[in-house]
C-alpha cells in the first residue's frame, strides 16, 4: 500500500494503477462500516483507493471539527490488511485555495432534513467529493446508505455534472445491539448508547408496521416517536422518497425513513430503505 498525502505523489502514485480503479471517501476513524465499502470496492475493482480527510468545510461553526476522532496509524494497519493499493490523506491547504469557485447543493433536497438543521453542510460535502472524485477518477466509488441524503445528493451531482462514475451505494453496518456503526459513536457514554438505540429500535418498528401492512407515513412516525422519546431531542423523523421527495404513504421498494436525534451532546442518525 502506499501512503501519500500530497497531490503531486498521489498523482504518481494513481498514474500506477493499470486498470480498474474503486474508490472509497472517508474521514478517517475507521469501522467496520467503513471497511464494507473498502471490502466490496476489492470485490468489484482491480484497484483501491481510500481518502482519509477531515474535510473542514462540510462542518459548521461550532460543530466537532476540532475533536473529530482522528486514529490515523490503526485507520492505516486497517487499510493495509484490507489491501487498499493507495491511501490518500492529504492536509487542507493540498486541497483547498483561497477565494474558491463553490459548489451548491440543489435548493429543495439540499436544504431538507440534514441540509436545514446544517446548513451549508452539503455545499462543502460535495465540494471535496467532487474534488476527490476529479482526482481519483474512479470507475465506481462507494458511498454508505447510513448518510442517505449525502449518497442521494453525490448520485445528482455525478449525473447533472455527467461524471463519469458510478455511485455505489453500500448497507448500513450495526452493531450487535442495532446502533449503526459511525465515527461520532466514541462520543457516547454506556447511558447515551442505550438512549441511542431507541433511534435503530424506531425504525425496526417502522419496518414491522410496513410488513404488516401499514402505509401511513403519519401512523408510522406516531409509532416511531413513542420509541424516540428516549432521546434528548428528536430533529426529525421523516418518510421521503429515494429521490427525497416526502410521502404520505409508504411506496414498497422507494421509500426511506429516516431519523435524526441528540442522545447528550451527541447527534446521531439512521435510516431504513424500505
Ligand atoms: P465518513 O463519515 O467517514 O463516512 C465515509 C463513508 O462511510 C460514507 O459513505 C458513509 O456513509 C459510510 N459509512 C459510515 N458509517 C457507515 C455504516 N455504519 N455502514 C455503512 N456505511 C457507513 O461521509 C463522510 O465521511 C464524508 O462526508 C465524505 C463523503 C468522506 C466527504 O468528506
Amino acid at each position: 500500500m502506499v501512503v501519500v498525502n500530497t497531490i503531486a505523489e498521489f498523482m504518481q502514485a494513481r498514474k500506477k494503477l493499470n486498470g480498474s480503479v474503486g474508490f472509497v471517501p472517508t474521514m478517517g476513524a475507521l469501522h467496520k462500516g467503513h471497511l464494507s465499502l473498502i471490502n466490496k470496492a476489492k470485490e468489484e475493482n482491480e484497484f483501491v483507493i481510500v481518502s482519509i480527510f477531515v474535510n473542514p468545510t462540510q462542518f459548521l461553526e461550532g460543530e466537532d471539527l476540532d475533536k473529530y476522532p482522528r486514529k490515523e496509524e490503526a485507520d492505516r494497519e486497517i487499510c493495509r490488511l484490507a489491501g487498499v493499493d493507495i491511501l490518500f490523506m492529504p492536509t487542507a491547504d493540498q486541497m483547498y485555495s483561497k477565494d474558491e469557485l463553490m459548489l451548491g447543493a440543489p435548493q429543495i433536497r439540499g436544504y431538507i432534513l440534514e441540509g436545514e438543521k446544517r446548513p451549508g453542510h452539503f455545499d462543502g460535502m460535495l465540494q471535496i467529493v467532487m474534488k476527490l472524485l476529479n482526482l481519483t477518477h474512479p470507475q465506481k466509488a462507494y458511498f454508505g446508505k447510513k448518510d442517505a441524503q449525502q449518497l442521494i445528493l453525490i448520485t445528482q451531482m455525478v449525473k447533472d455534472y455527467f461524471m463519469p462514475c458510478e455511485i455505489i451505494p453500500c448497507e448500513i453496518v450495526r452493531d450487535n445491539d442495532g446502533l449503526a456503526l459511525s465515527s461520532r459513536n466514541v462520543y457516547l457514554s454506556s447511558d447515551d448508547r442505550q438512549k441511542a438505540l431507541s433511534l435503530s429500535r424506531s425504525l425496526q418498528k417502522a419496518t414491522q408496521f410496513v410488513i404488516s401492512g401499514e402505509k401511513n407515513a403519519e401512523k408510522i412516525t406516531d409509532a416511531m416517536s413513542e420509541i424516540l422519546s428516549a432521546v434528548d431531542k428528536i430533529e426529525y423523523i421523516a418518510i421521503l422518497s429515494r429521490t427525497f421527495e416526502p410521502l404520505d404513504e409508504i411506496i414498497l421498494q422507494n421509500s426511506i425513513i429516516l431519523v435524526a436525534a441528540w442522545v447528550g451532546k451527541t447527534r446521531l442518525i439512521d435510516n431504513v430503505w424500505i
